[in-house]
C-alpha cells in the first residue's frame, strides 16, 4: 500500500515537473526533453541549406532583433567550425504538411520542415523556448520535438470596421498568430461602419464610406451617441506591405469584401447601387442595416471591379464575399429586384441572393479563385464551388460539409471573443455571450454525427474579434488573448490530452513570453 502511494506519488511528481518545464503552445505532437542546454551566443550562425528555408531565417533573425535585440548572423551555407542554428526544407519527411523536426543539442540546433511553413513554424517553437540570460546570451534546453499540424486552417479574423486599426497593429496581431502557428488572418474590411480598404476606380469608396459623423456609445440600449469624426482605412500600398509581413510569417490574408449585406458604408459613398437610390449616412451604430447592394448589372460590375483590385492586392486562392445577415425587406419592394426573380424563375427573395452569390462566386472563380462566406449563403441554395465559415452554430457547417463543400467552424458559442470570457461584472462593456478560456479549451470543430468522408470537409475552424465594443488595440490584445492560444492548441495538436489543468500550468509559462512583448493579455482565466 505504502509502496503503490509512494509510486503514484512519484509519478504524479514527474508528470508535475514535466507539465511545468514545458511551456510549448500548442503542444507538440512528440516531445522528448534532454540534459543540458544549447547556449546561443552572438558568434553562432543561422544558416540556411536552402533558398526557402534562408527566407524563414531571415525573418526568424528579424523576430529575435525584436524579441531579445539579439543580431543573429544569418547565410546560406554547409555547417562550419563553431555553433549553429541550421534550418532546412525536406519534402520527404514523414509528418503533415508544415511539419517539423526540431532538435535542440548542446553543439547545435537543427530545424528541419515540410512544405510551407514546416520550417518557420519549428523556428516558431525554438522562439518560444529560448531564455535570455543576463549576460545577453540566450539558453535553448535540449530536446527533440516532431511536430505537424491536425487542420490546414486555422484562423483568427480582425474587425477593422466598427474600430480601425493602424498598420503597426495589424502586424502585432499577425505576430501573435504566427506565435501560435496560425495560418490564416481573415480580414474584415468593409461594413456598415467603414469601408477601409483603397479602391483606386472608386475612391469615394474610403473617402466618404471611409468615415462616420460619430459612434455609438456604451450600451446598445442606452443608445448614445458622441458626434466624433471617425475612420481610416489602409492605401493598397499599406494592403501590400501587410500582406508581404503575413507571407513571411507563412499567414496568408483572407479578404473579406461584404456583400450583399452589411454595404452602409458602400452605399454612403455609392448609392446608386442601392434599390432606393439614397441618401445613406455610414452607419454610426451597430447591428444589421436595410439597405444593401440592388442586383442591377451596374452593382454587379462595381463590384467585379472592387474584387479586381482586391484579388490583385491579396494572393489568397480563397475571397470571403461576406453573406451575412442580409435583410430582403428593399429587394422585397424593389421593382428591379421583383422583375429580375421572375425572370429568373425564384421563387424567393432567399434564391435572389442564392443568384447574386452565384453570380459572384462565377466571377471569382474565373478567375481563380475559391469564396468562402457566412452560413447564410446556404439559404436560397449553395453557390457550387464555395467555402462555408459556419458561424451561427454548426448546423451549416454540417450542412455544408455533408453537401462536399469544404467548410471552416466558426460556431458563436466558442470562437466569438468578443464575447465576455468571465463574470461581467468584472470585465469590460462586451457584446454579450460567454466564452470562457476553457471553453475554448474543450472546443472541438469536428462536430459529432459527421462519416468520416464527411468530416475531412471540415478543414478548420477560426475565432471572430469583432469590434463595436473594443475601441482601441490592448482592448483587442485583451480579448483575443489568451483565448487564441487555447485555440492554437485545438487546431494544431494532434495528441490534444484535453486536461485543461496541464494546460493553464503551461500557459502560465508561456504568457511569460508576451510579458517581454507588453501584450495586455487577460487573467480573468486565473480566478475561474
Ligand atoms: C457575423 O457574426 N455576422 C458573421
Ligand atoms: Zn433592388
Amino acid at each position: 500500500m505504502m509502496r503503490h502511494l509512494i509510486f503514484s506519488l512519484l509519478v504524479l511528481l514527474t508528470l508535475t515537473m514535466t507539465a511545468q518545464e514545458n511551456r510549448l503552445i500548442p503542444a507538440p505532437a512528440e516531445w522528448s526533453p534532454e540534459t543540458g542546454s544549447f547556449n546561443l551566443t552572438p558568434t553562432t550562425f543561422l544558416l540556411a541549406r536552402d533558398m526557402q528555408a534562408f527566407q524563414d531565417a531571415v525573418t526568424f533573425r528579424d523576430i529575435c532583433i525584436d524579441w531579445f535585440d539579439f543580431p543573429l548572423k544569418t547565410a546560406i551555407k554547409e555547417i562550419g567550425s563553431g555553433p549553429y542554428i541550421e534550418v532546412a526544407y525536406d519534402s520527404t519527411l514523414d509528418l503533415p504538411d508544415g511539419g517539423y523536426i526540431l532538435v535542440i543539442a548542446p553543439e547545435g540546433i537543427k530545424v528541419t520542415g515540410k512544405a510551407d511553413g514546416g520550417v518557420f513554424h519549428g523556428l516558431m517553437s525554438l522562439l518560444q523556448l529560448m531564455e535570455p540570460k543576463p549576460d545577453r546570451t540566450i539558453s535553448i534546453p535540449c530536446q527533440t520535438i516532431s511536430d505537424g499540424p491536425r487542420f490546414v486552417w486555422r484562423g483568427m479574423h480582425l474587425d477593422v470596421c466598427r474600430h480601425f486599426f493602424s498598420v503597426d497593429e495589424v502586424k502585432q496581431y499577425i505576430d501573435l498568430l504566427a506565435l501560435y502557428k496560425f495560418n490564416s488572418f481573415h480580414w474584415h474590411l468593409t461594413d456598415d461602419q467603414g469601408w477601409r480598404i483603397e479602391i483606386k476606380q472608386y475612391p469615394k469608396l474610403t473617402e466618404v464610406g471611409g468615415w462616420r459623423n460619430g459612434t455609438m456609445v456604451g450600451r446598445y440600449s442606452d443608445q448614445q451617441y458622441d458626434s466624433i469624426r471617425y475612420g481610416g482605412y489602409y492605401t493598397q500600398e499599406e494592403i501590400r506591405e501587410v500582406v508581404d509581413y503575413a507571407a513571411k510569417r507563412h499567414i496568408n490574408i483572407v479578404p473579406e469584401i461584404e456583400m450583399p449585406g452589411h454595404a452602409t458604408a458602400a452605399l454612403a459613398a455609392y448609392p446608386e447601387f442601392s434599390c432606393t437610390g439614397g441618401p445613406f449616412e455610414v452607419a454610426q451604430g451597430w447591428g444589421v442595416f436595410p439597405d444593401i447592394f440592388c442586383p442591377t448589372e451596374e452593382t454587379f460590375t462595381f463590384l467585379e471591379n472592387i474584387l479586381d483590385e482586391v484579388m490583385a492586392l491579396f494572393p489568397s486562392s480563397v475571397i470571403h464575399i461576406g453573406g451575412d445577415e442580409a435583410p430582403k425587406d428593399r429587394w422585397k419592394e424593389c421593382a428591379h429586384c421583383q422583375a429580375l426573380m421572375q425572370r429568373e424563375g425564384l421563387a424567393s427573395e432567399e434564391e435572389l441572393q442564392s443568384y447574386f452569390v452565384q453570380r459572384i462566386e462565377k466571377y471569382v472563380n474565373s478567375k481563380g479563385r475559391t469564396i468562402i462566406g457566412w452560413d447564410e449563403i446556404l439559404e436560397g441554395g449553395l453557390a457550387p464551388n464555395a467555402m462555408v465559415m459556419s458561424w451561427r452554430g454548426t448546423e451549416g457547417g454540417i450542412a455544408a460539409a455533408k453537401d462536399k463543400h469544404q467548410v471552416v467552424m466558426s460556431p458563436n458559442n466558442d470562437c466569438y471573443f468578443d464575447h465576455y470570457q468571465g463574470d461581467p461584472a468584472n470585465e469590460p462593456l462586451a457584446i454579450g455571450g460567454m466564452t470562457t478560456l476553457e471553453d475554448v479549451y474543450n472546443y472541438e470543430p469536428v462536430p459529432p454525427g459527421l462519416s468520416k468522408e464527411e468530416s475531412a470537409f471540415i478543414i478548420g475552424a477560426q475565432a471572430n474579434v469583432w469590434t463595436e465594443y473594443i475601441l482601441n488595440f490592448e482592448h483587442v490584445e485583451y480579448m483575443a488573448v489568451p483565448r487564441m492560444i487555447a485555440l492554437s492548441e485545438v487546431l494544431w495538436s494532434t495528441n490534444r490530452k484535453s486536461n485543461f489543468d496541464d494546460f493553464k500550468l503551461r500557459l502560465a509559462r508561456n504568457l511569460q513570453l508576451l510579458d517581454r512583448q507588453h501584450v495586455n493579455y487577460s487573467r480573468t482565466w486565473q480566478t475561474q
